[in-house]
């Protein structure tokens, strides 16, 4: 059964003291709580050790929202995957839209940074979805298609299977608007099947699949209850302690 989880992605939110309150809100709802999911958090990552002291039993999963596709060096302003691994960190996220948009990130850098990532045993949730101007125009099938072939397709099959990847389609990333759950599950199912002729079925069927894209309260269990979406990846909704309980409780409904 492949792995059913809900990632809160922060952005640039919060302040230390801000930042240090929300992880203890849910670390005691994950406590009091039997969640039916893993629950992740990729806050900021000046943040990320925090979050690692705070959570001394891994209960919640935490990762940093971009890293370097570089080893060390001359990079200022960019973490590695050698210092995430180092102080416990579970993954990156790679290749969100935000770092496409504003940072140059291509399918091809996200290539090397997923490579890096895994060969540090970290976990990478690769980032993906088209515009809506691609949407319009009918061409998001082929997009999300060259996106996966063109970061994934160089790893061999044990090193794809650690991979999470996260369908986001850009218009529905902070809009408020989202993709309704037929949609999404079209894209999750379109993805897992280029997954499964290259790699085989077994292999894609274990690949978890996030929707991201204004998932709320009030929409994340019809969306989680599709089969080839694997859980969410959180944006504004991730900021309060009330609304991402709502969220991951999308499962036990
Ligand atoms: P949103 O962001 O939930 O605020 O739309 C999702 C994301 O960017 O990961």
């Amino acid at each position: 059964m492949r792995k059913k989880i809900v990632a809160g992605n922060w952005k640039m939110n919060k302040n230390a003291a801000e930042a240090e309150e929300l992880m203890i809100q849910l670390l005691e709802y994950k406590k009091q709580h039997n969640t039916l999911c893993e629950v992740w958090i990729a806050p900021p990552s000046l943040y990320l050790m925090m979050a690692k002291d705070l959570f001394k039993n891994n209960e919640i999963g935490v990762f940093s929202q971009d890293m370097s596709a570089q080893d060390s060096g001359a990079y200022t302003g960019e973490i590695s995957a050698d210092m995430l691994k180092s102080i416990d960190a579970d993954g990156s996220l790679i290749g969100h839209s935000e770092r496409r948009q504003y940072h140059q990130e291509n399918d091809k850098s996200c290539a090397v940074k997923i490579k890096k990532a895994l060969g540090k045993g970290l976990t990478p949730v690769y980032c993906n979805g088209e515009t809506l101007d691609q949407r319009k125009g009918g061409q998001h099938l082929d997009v999300v298609k060259t996106q996966t072939e063109t970061a994934l397709f160089d790893l061999s099959a044990e090193e794809i299977k650690k991979v999470v990847i996260a369908y986001e389609p850009v218009w529905a990333i902070g809009t408020g608007e989202t993709a309704s759950p037929e949609q999404a599950q079209e894209i999750h199912a379109h993805i897992r099947k280029i997954i499964a002729e290259k790699y085989g079925e077994e292999v894609a069927d274990e690949i978890s699949i996030l929707y991201g894209g204004s998932v709320k309260p009030d929409n994340a269990k019809e969306i989680f209850s599709q089969p080839d979406i694997d859980g969410g990846l959180i944006g504004g909704a991730a900021l309060k302690v009330e609304d991402f309980s709502k969220i991951i409780e999308g499962f036990n409904a």
